[in-house]
């Protein structure tokens, strides 16, 4: 079994593992946690003179879905490797516990592009997700679930090559989930997809994280797509949070549905300032 990916996330001993390297991970912990809440107090972070958060205050409680929006530079993705652990903050702190108020190792993200290997199977490419020292007849079989989660169980030999955009994608996601993260992040993992199949995978992601219940984070462009699958969306602008915003419709929700447009709505006078 492959043990190398891109796919990331902590070690037990939590928040310095990766740091910055991008693409080493450490084993996930043996006992999947739940999900995790996250606490972030006064955090700023700076690159050189560009300060590009300045004093974020966030609570998100166990097993929400939390979207984050805003234009382009305004450091959704700089928010989101902080709450990985992929960088850390210039000052403040940031907490990730788990239900017992431990602090909480499994986080995982997943990116706009998929980043499969091309020499791995499907199902090996799932595999890597998992922790070490995992016999390989469980890695396959928990690979095997996670490719179930997400309706790819027929291409577990399949070459990555051979998929469409959205299916690599969900293998992408299938590596993520299958070692059960308390925190799953998602940077734009719908961003590179054809419209249709866009709406088809927030279905799905939706669905399994129904399913599944972790913590989940999604930094996207897309208003509709945020209002579609979160339980609150805050808006960044100029390194703060400039809204916060519960969207309370009943779930399954649906395009076009009158109160998700009017979120919507809000969301994007708060983005581009208009009044
Ligand atoms: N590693 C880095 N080194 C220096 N500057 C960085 C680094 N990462 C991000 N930045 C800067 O931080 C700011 C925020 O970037 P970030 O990628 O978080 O934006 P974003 O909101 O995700 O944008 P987009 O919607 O275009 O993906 C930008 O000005 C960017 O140039
Ligand atoms: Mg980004």
């Amino acid at each position: 079994m492959i043990r190398h990916t891109a796919s990331l996330h902590h070690g037990p001993s939590g928040r310095d593992v990766a740091a910055g390297r991008g693409t080493d991970i450490a084993p996930a912990p043996p006992v999947p946690s739940g999900p995790v809440s996250i606490s972030l107090t006064h955090v700023d972070k700076r690159f050189g003179d560009n300060h590009v958060l300045r004093g974020v205050d966030l609570e998100v409680p166990a097993g929400q879905f939390l979207a984050i929006v805003g234009k382009s530079g305004c450091g959704k993705s700089t928010l989101l490797r902080l709450l990985v652990g992929l960088d850390r903050p210039t000052s403040g702190a940031i907490a990730i516990r788990d239900g017992n108020g431990a602090a909480a190792a499994n986080t995982r993200i997943v990116f706009q592009e998929p980043r499969l290997l091309p020499w791995a199977s499907v199902i090996d490419n799932v595999a890597v997700g998992l922790r070490d020292g995992v016999p390989s007849s469980e890695a396959r079989r928990e690979a095997a679930n996670a490719l179930r989660d997400v309706q790819l169980a027929d291409k577990a030999e399949q070459w990555p090559a051979l998929l469409s955009g959205g299916q690599r994608q969900r293998v992408a996601l299938a590596r993520a989930l299958v070692s059960r993260p308390g925190l799953l992040a998602l940077d734009e993992p719908l961003g590179a997809l054809d419209a249709l199949t866009r709406i088809t995978m927030q279905q799905l992601v939706s669905r399994v994280r129904r399913e599944l219940g972790f913590t989940a984070v999604l930094v996207t462009h897309d208003v509709s797509e945020a209002v579609h699958l979160a339980d609150r969306v805050i808006v960044l602008d100029q390194g703060r949070v400039s809204l916060d915003l519960a969207i309370e419709t009943e779930h399954p929700r649906h395009h076009g549905d009158p109160e998700l447009a009017g979120y919507e709505r809000q969301l994007l006078e708060a983005i581009l300032g208009e009044a």
